[in-house]
């Protein structure tokens, strides 16, 4: 047997469809557009990357995107000066603030000052807080981007087994959130867990966010498991000075056991944006005070 191929690309295509529509609803409604802005502090090629392409996808949903391009030695008391500026400004819906941040900034302290009412990266301790409890805020992009392929894929997720394994503030402990608020029974798996490959055989659902290449293999799947690779490692390629991508779970031994399966790329990377979109105009209707269509998003 082989697994399904679980279609981030174009499930995330899909999403920012239904995004553009609903961010020109909010525009005849609010007479603005849905505001994002994005803070890159320094140069770092990969955030980079990933701010110039988040501009693009704000813009093409028909929202407006606030870039702010820092230099590596910005003082911390100047972005948090920033961070308040775009606090008080009434066309700014959401703030992002790229990291990693330069050593010499608090990345904590940084997160703290954004309003938890436009953090839609959901990093401040207000919205771990709400999550944790069940209350409606903002959720961190890549782990509910992966809890909406599971559910598209497998509905309802009640009673069943899930494995994270990662515990990071970003993706492995929200994630486990979710799936406990799905009613899933939940074990979050990190480097000193022992025999991960049984802890891991035991699952329905296997969310891998290590950062360790190919290290989940497929004979640690249980036969007919759904598995979500939140893995984006870069490792030498079949040429000389050549890289590819894998994800944190090998692919060919898991794709020979699961149901279905994430590939990498082009499985729950897409996800993250669209997702970023998603909160972005969720914070835009709940800051104007307006009625967001019922499960429009
Ligand atoms: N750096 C890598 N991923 C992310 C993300 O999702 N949000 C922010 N703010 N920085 C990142």
């Amino acid at each position: 047997m082989t697994a399904a191929v679980i279609d981030g690309k174009a499930f995330a295509a899909t999403l920012r469809a239904r995004i553009a529509d609903l961010a020109a609803a909010f525009e005849l409604q609010a007479g603005r557009k849905a505001g994002l802005a994005v803070v890159l502090v320094g140069e770092d090629p990969a955030s980079q990357v990933y701010v110039r392409s988040k501009g693009k996808s704000t813009i093409e949903a028909g929202m407006a995107s606030f870039e702010h391009k820092l230099p590596a030695d910005t003082a911390e008391a100047d972005l948090l000066a920033l961070v308040d500026r775009l606090n008080a400004d009434p066309a700014v819906d959401g703030i992002l603030v790229q990291l990693p941040l330069p050593r010499h900034i608090d990345e904590q302290k940084v997160i703290a000052a954004i309003n938890p009412d436009k953090d839609v990266d959901g990093f401040h301790v207000t919205n771990a807080g709400r999550l944790a409890v069940g209350q409606p805020g903002f959720v961190p992009c890549t782990p509910l981007g992966c809890l909406m392929l599971l559910k598209d894929r497998l509905g309802d997720l009640s009673g069943l087994d899930a494995v994270v394994i990662g515990r990071s503030n970003i993706v492995g402990k929200p994630m486990a959130q979710l799936l406990i608020g799905e009613s899933c029974t939940v074990t979050v798996a990190h480097s000193r867990t022992r025999n991960l490959a049984d802890v891991v055989r035991r699952a329905d659902i296997v969310v891998a966010a290590v950062g360790r290449p190919e290290m989940v293999k497929g004979d640690w799947i249980k036969p007919g498991a759904t598995v979500i690779d939140v893995g984006i490692n870069r490792v030498p390629g079949a040429a000389e000075g050549k890289t590819r991508l894998v994800g944190d779970v090998d692919y060919a031994s898991a794709a020979a056991v699961a149901s279905a399966i994430t590939p990498v790329p082009g499985g729950v990377g897409p996800m993250t944006i669209a997702v970023l979109l998603r909160n972005a105009l969720v914070a835009a209707w709940r800051n104007a005070g307006l009625e967001l269509p019922a499960d429009a998003i």
